[in-house]
């Protein structure tokens, strides 16, 4: 069970929309990635991660937002075609969207990056689970997403810290690009 663990940290991977197949993930196991995402830690137990599912007719809707709010955010002398037309695609390929968003605590108990930290955990625990079914996903942060974008309806303390795309894909296990992990670490033993 250990080595499970293990196993699956270590085989969770980006799959980029480009990759999925176009078959659907049961909603059940949408369900089941968030109530895995739900038990991450948390300072003073806020609990910040929220989740907005985007699926069927609703992903027309998201592709179009996205695309728009690109051409109109983005400085004209950096705006690319080819980029304009992976945010529709991106979404039309995949079979949710996962809008990723954090809850600021209304009375501040804990200061604001430790709710980032406990939202990305839970984006860690709902990633390494769906790798671990055999779903293909990732986390984007696209600019017309990370903040407010209206297609959220945010309610107040709310910001988007990105999209999870999530499909069905027969990519095996891709190699790990990594420097060496003795380079970020220090022991002190005295
Ligand atoms: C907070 C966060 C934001 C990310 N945003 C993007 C993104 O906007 N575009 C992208 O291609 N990948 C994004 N990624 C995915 C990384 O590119 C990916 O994790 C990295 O290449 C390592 O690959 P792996 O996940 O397969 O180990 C993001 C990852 C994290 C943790």
């Amino acid at each position: 069970m250990k080595l499970e663990v293990i196993e699956a940290i270590k085989n969770r991977q980006s799959v980029y929309p480009k990759f999925f197949n176009g078959e659907s993930v049961p909603l059940g196991a949408v369900e089941e990635l968030i109530e895995i995402a739900n038990t991450a830690p948390t300072h003073r137990l806020t609990q910040p991660w929220r989740f907005a599912v985007f699926s069927g007719d609703a992903r027309q809707r998201l592709a179009k937002f996205l695309s728009d709010e690109y051409k109109r955010l983005i400085p004209p002398e950096k705006y690319s075609e080819l980029k304009h037309k992976k945010r529709y695609d991106n979404v039309v390929k995949s079979s949710h969207i996962i809008a990723i968003i954090m809850q600021r605590d209304i009375e501040k108990h804990v200061p604001e990056w430790e709710e980032i930290a406990a939202v990305s955990c839970a984006v860690q625990n709902l990633w390494i689970a769906a790798s671990a079914m055999g779903y293909g996903g990732y986390w984007s942060t696209p600019l017309e997403m990370v903040g407010r974008p209206a297609i959220l309806k945010l309610d107040e303390g709310q910001r988007c810290l990105g999209l999870f795309y999530l499909g069905n894909h027969e990519l095996g296990i891709l190699p790990k690009v990594r420097g060496d992990y003795r380079d970020k670490v220090k022991f002190f033993t005295v």
